[in-house]
């Protein structure tokens, strides 16, 4: 028993440690989110996002096709150009005939970037066998280049619709990361479309540069003139562990035309390094599996440019879990001037012995060097050290969300600081939004965006019109970065901790940071409402005493003695703890059942009839999210009894908890939906199906031999335990939360003394009463004003308006 005792201590001491869960959670379709979509039959899998320069237009790589989007309205994406380019049947024939599925023969573009101001450059991979065209922009037709014909894509798409691969063009050449032949174990880092002096470059073809890479991205610094490559690939430098991962950063510079005797043809600034996103005492985190830029802020060196990975381990005790580190420019230039690995060619092993210096690797500029210098360039290519985190720790670990896709912007918060946003895709389907704070990360929230894992995934950000484009295989979606009117109060708006959102006090809502003149209240580190949320943010109204609700005004509860009633509290923040009060009196943990859920269950008995009120503490702010008033049934009352089960669901709650991984956290019934609203029928089932251990006992109170008096004993004691149990596990969860939340309820004021059970007519009226008192006490009226509420629909169903939906 003890140690079942310990274990169970343990096991939610290690969840604690854990525990990085999305403020609030959007499913599919929630009306508190929406977002754009465009499909159309005829574009699956479109693996390449571009966007324009005045981000006005969309172009899309998809299967068979390349289209334009409209996006410069927000919210809607309308096709303006088609550009179909399928293989013919002869070449699908041949992929057939060389035992490819059909499935995987259509044209896949791999390769979508702007060439020049009339031109773009698009690779797909054409029935297992590459090829490139040039677009014309205004036109949207494919237009022959200079060769006459479409133009070979070896080199520069992947054959395989399923090996990653990246592109990018920079003054008119084309910088790719690919393998290069049919059975996908040529890879190569080469420059295509190269013109007069500068000619096109590859690796040299000996052994050793690239160990089974998997291209991730690539990027080009102007200030560097280096393209720089992102992939992960086999360490052979470890030779000690089989097949090792690592992940690397590898340069070129752009002024590079390769050697003239030794490295003709061939990089002769290429060199790579090991990125390596590791906390102390852990694993590292190996494979990476996105990279993106952030640029720095204006005025600030290139050094303090940043690079924010996704990882993910190759190890089973990290399986199921990600990471995510930024990476410093400065920090890369440094391990690249430093000194490297030598590279037997003959066993094909690394070692750190220090030769004497003939060149600096990775130096632009090599290309008059003498060949001694060139061949320890070829020699010389891995850095001896790696590449570190920014402040040597992990961005973010997610222990439950395996990432693919990340976005990373900057923005302005309302105190005029930066903060850094990421945008990052789950496996499941899920986009999370982060800040990334001091004392570490928050997720804002999560938003399904796919119904089913899909297998093609993109994420491309538009900072100019606030919004992110998510590619896949069915689609592509438009996402605005926020909706801030989702928050209704000022306490709703703090607490989000969204630096896109600010309170404005003049006009009373959440809104975009950008659109308020004057004061804009916001609190993204700490979300400290009582400190932020000013009495001046109050509506005068509602200092003159009149109510300021925020909950619904009383939900009424028909039930019979001896029923089970089980209360559920409307959810509105996943990290805010939900307790249960009563005016006058404590829950007895003999009487009551809270599983932590944010229900609550208990027998009707006389001395259980009354109100209940569901209290919500989140990051020490505290507001009654909703008030029930239990009441016996008489006979008359059935029909009210049934239709108090009316109470609007919340869809979302539960396609969120569905889908995502906090079902433990959760235990929906049958009846939550409905929030609390009992009806003989609903009970008895959930009496048997969920809740065995009243049932016994309250089956065991009706007998009397012995033996069962025995069972009732045994079934009680059973039953506190159990309560003593999910008290310490509750306990222990909102110590994990960091919340403050009072574990004792605090005393009612004298006037709710007046407010006992069974009082239908004057109950609201009180509530109203409790909750204003309930609040002026907490220091928090400043919630809605009156006319708000009035004004609002989303009010009138007596449910928390920033519920999600
Ligand atoms: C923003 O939230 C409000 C309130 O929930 C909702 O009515 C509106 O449709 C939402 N807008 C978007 C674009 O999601
Ligand atoms: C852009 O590239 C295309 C294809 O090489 C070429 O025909 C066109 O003249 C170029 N346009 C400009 C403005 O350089
Ligand atoms: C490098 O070599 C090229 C010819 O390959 C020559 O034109 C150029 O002047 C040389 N540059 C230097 C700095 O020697
Ligand atoms: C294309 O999309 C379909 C689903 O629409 C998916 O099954 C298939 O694997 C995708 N193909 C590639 C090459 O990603």
């Amino acid at each position: 028993m003890a140690l079942w005792v310990v274990w169970v201590l343990l096991a939610f001491l290690y969840s604690c440690q854990a525990l990085l869960i999305p403020r609030v959670s959007f499913a599919i379709g929630s009306p508190g989110r929406l977002f754009t979509h465009f499909n159309n039959p005829g574009i699956g899998n479109t693996t390449t996002l571009l966007l324009s320069d005045d981000e006005a237009m969309l172009f899309v790589g998809a299967r068979d096709a390349v289209i334009s989007l409209d996006v410069s309205r927000p919210g809607v994406m309308e096709i303006r150009s088609k550009l179909d380019w399928s293989p013919l049947s002869k070449d699908l024939d041949g992929c057939a005939m060389k035992g490819k599925k059909k499935a995987d023969c259509p044209n896949f573009i791999r390769v979508l970037q702007f060439l020049n101001s009339t031109h773009m450059y698009a690779c797909g991979t054409f029935a297992f066998s590459p090829r490139c065209i040039y677009i014309d922009s205004q036109t949207f037709a494919p237009v022959t280049g200079p060769s006459g014909k479409p133009d070979e894509g070896r080199g520069r798409c992947p054959y395989d619709p399923y090996q990653r691969n990246t592109a990018l063009i920079v003054d008119g050449e084309l910088y790719t990361g690919t393998v290069a032949d049919y059975r996908g174990n040529r890879p190569v880092i080469s420059r295509h479309l190269s013109e007069g002096s500068h000619i096109d470059l590859k690796l040299d073809d000996t052994l050793g540069w690239l160990e089974e890479p998997t291209f991730i991205s690539s990027t080009f610094i102007p200030s560097e003139e280096k393209v720089y490559f992102f992939f992960s690939e086999v360490g052979r430098e470890y030779d000690f562990i089989d097949k090792f991962t690592v992940s690397r950063i590898a340069q070129v510079c752009t002024s590079d035309v390769g050697g003239q005797r030794t490295l003709q043809r061939r990089w002769t600034t290429f060199a790579k390094a090991q990125l390596l996103c590791q906390s102390e005492n852990e694993l590292p985190y190996n494979v990476l599996q996105d990279i993106v830029t952030l640029l720095p802020p204006e005025g600030v060196s290139s050094d303090e440019t940043l690079f924010y990975g996704i990882f993910s381990s190759q190890w089973s005790v990290n399986s199921g879990r990600s990471a995510v580190c930024a990476f410093r420019l400065g920090d890369v230039k440094a391990v690249f001037s430093g000194n490297y690995k030598v590279l037997n060619r003959d066993t094909l092993r690394w070692s750190t012995r220090v030769q004497e210096k003939v060149a600096n690797p990775g130096e632009c500029g090599l290309h008059n060097a003498s060949d001694n210098t060139l061949r320890f360039v070829k020699e010389n290519f891995l850095a001896d050290e790696s590449v570190h985190p920014v402040s040597r720790g992990l961005a973010l670990v997610s222990p439950d969300q395996l990432y693919s896709k990340v976005a990373a912007q900057r923005t302005r918060g309302a105190n005029g600081k930066n903060y850094t946003v990421l945008f990052l895709l789950t496996e499941s389907g899920f986009l999370h939004k982060v800040v990334l704070l001091d004392k570490g990360p928050h997720i804002i929230e999560e938003l399904q965006v796919f119904q089913q894992p899909q297998s093609v995934k993109n994420l491309l950000l538009s900072v100019k019109k606030g919004v992110a484009f998510v590619g896949s295989s069915e689609g592509v979606l438009q996402v605005p970065v926020s909706n801030c009117s989702f928050y209704w109060s000022c306490a709703e708006c703090v607490l989000a901790r969204d630096p896109f959102c600010a309170w404005d006090p003049a006009r009373k809502v959440c809104a975009d940071v950008s659109s308020i003149q004057g004061d804009a209240v916001q609190d993204v580190e700490g979300g400290n409402v009582i400190d932020t949320c000013k009495p001046s943010t109050i509506n005068p109204k509602a200092k003159l005493g009149q109510p300021t609700v925020v909950c619904s005004p009383g939900e009424q509860l028909y039930v019979s003695l001896n029923e089970v009633v089980k209360l559920q509290c409307p959810e509105a923040s996943k990290l805010a703890s939900l307790h249960w009060e009563r005016p006058n009196s404590r829950l007895s943990q003999d009487l009551y059942l809270q599983p932590g859920n944010g229900s609550l269950q208990f027998l009707a008995t006389p001395v259980t009839l009354g109100h209940y009120m569901c209290v919500s503490v989140e990051n020490g702010f505290k507001q009654t999210l909703a008030i029930y008033s239990v009441k016996q049934r008489n006979s008359g009352t059935t029909t009210q009894a049934v239709s108090s089960t009316r109470v609007p669901n919340r869809p979302t709650a539960d396609t969120g908890r569905g889908a995502g991984s906090k079902t433990k956290m959760m235990a929906p019934t049958t009846v939550s939906k409905g929030m609390g609203a009992i009806t003989p029928r609903v009970t008895r089932n959930l009496t048997s199906v969920n809740q065995p251990r009243l049932t016994e006992a309250r089956q065991s109170m009706d007998n009397s031999s012995y033996f069962e008096e025995l069972v009732v004993v045994s079934v009680l004691l059973a039953l506190t335990l159990c309560v003593l149990m999910l008290g310490a596990v509750f306990t222990l969860r909102q110590r994990c939360r960091g919340r403050t939340a009072p574990q004792v309820c605090p005393k009612n004021d004298s006037e709710t003394g007046s407010l006992q059970e069974q009082d239908p007519l004057t109950g609201t009226a009180k509530q109203n009463g409790v909750v204003h008192n309930g609040l002026v006490q907490n220091g928090l009226a400043h919630g809605r004003s009156p006319s708000v509420k009035n004004s609002s629909p989303r009010a009138s169903n007596g449910y928390l308006p920033n519920t999600p939906m």
